[in-house]
């Protein structure tokens, strides 16, 4: 570990925004300023740094957003920062600054942002996780996820009324991009006959059977939970090879959409926020650089940039056991 003492931070949120980012950026501004740093918010991520949208920061800047969802420094996804020139620009817009420090909240594509930036130049980065995907090894938790998953768990109890009213069989499509852990905790939590998730096979031939024995009886009343990025496509191609295997299936989809980004963080995303962002500026502190601040076993832990990206979370066959025997 390096020890460069740094006395300028920027902080910047990036990729995707999730509930309790403003919690982190206030943590982190925060515990800057007690000790006797400067702070500067970068606005729209990445785009920011390439473009010097660059502001000073002080503790009142940060005042009232812990309850906020979205980012108040604004996130983007920037193609220049994808090429060596514009990372040698945005390295002199830090310089210029005298920022010698970086905090990033973001996902992985975020983190690989930060990994070649601080692996090119003389500026350690710290990444915090903040994605409502759950996607990044290293952590237990991310920034976002809990806030997302509770939406989630509210809409379809809600579907689940009219669903039951009807005696419908109605299939819900959650976010998560290419990992399963919106659907499995919200479809868990919520009962789900039968959960889609990118991390485990389906055997589509044996939800159809029980889709059809179920028909039979005249109670096709099933709540699907689907991950959008599911073995077969989203909620809408789902529904299509269910129509044609049982056309009489009085079915819906409801696609949750964007509503899982939004909204004020639940009381644990606003704690592991400002957990973690007071220790994004305690690990600049000490010398670290390109790690991420991420909690295992309710204990902060470091894990290298590289290695948050490439190993992503697993989820275990025995939870989809554990969904057919509840649902049954
Ligand atoms: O990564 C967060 C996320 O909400 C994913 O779950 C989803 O696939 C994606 O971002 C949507 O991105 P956009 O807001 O650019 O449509």
């Amino acid at each position: 570990m390096a020890n460069k003492k740094v006395t300028k931070i920027g902080v910047l949120t990036s990729g995707g925004d999730a509930p309790g980012m403003n919690a982190a950026i206030r943590a982190v501004v925060r515990t800057a300023i007690y000790h006797g740093l400067e702070v500067f918010g970068i606005m729209r991520g990445y785009a920011g740094m390439v473009e010097n949208d660059i502001i000073e920061m002080n503790s009142r800047s940060v005042a009232n957003i812990i309850q906020r969802g979205g980012t108040i420094l604004k996130t983007a996804r920037c193609k220049e920062f994808y090429e060596y020139e514009g990372r040698v620009t945005a390295y002199h817009n830090l310089k210029e600054k005298g920022i010698d420090g970086l905090v990033v909240i973001g996902g992985d594509g975020s983190f690989k942002g930060a990994q070649k930036f601080s692996n090119e130049f003389d500026i350690p980065c710290i990444g915090l996780p903040g994605t409502i995907d759950k996607d990044i090894a290293g952590s237990d938790v991310t920034i976002g996820f809990d806030t997302a998953v509770n939406t989630a768990v509210e809409a379809i109890d809600k579907i689940r009324d009219t669903m039951d009213a009807h005696d419908r069989l109605f299939i819900v499509e959650v976010m998560g991009r290419d990992a399963g852990y919106i659907a499995l905790h919200s479809g868990i939590a919520t009962g789900a006959e039968n959960i889609l998730i990118p991390e485990t096979k389906t055997d589509i031939e044996d939800l159809i059977l029980s889709l059809t024995e179920k028909e039979k009886r005249k109670k096709l009343v099933n709540l699907i939970v689907v991950a959008e990025g599911g073995e077969f496509g989203d909620g809408n191609e789902l529904a299509k090879i269910i129509k044609e295997r049982i056309p009489s299936a009085d079915t819906r989809v409801c696609i949750l959409g964007h509503i899982q980004r939004g909204g004020s963080p639940t009381c644990e995303d606003r704690l592991i926020a400002s957990h973690m962002g007071y220790y994004a500026v305690e690990s600049l502190l000490v010398g670290r650089n390109n790690v991420m601040v991420g909690v295992v076993n309710n204990k902060i832990h470091y894990t290298p940039l590289d290695k948050a990206v490439k190993e992503k979370q697993k989820i275990g066959q025995e939870w989809m056991k554990i969904v057919k025997i509840l649902a049954s």
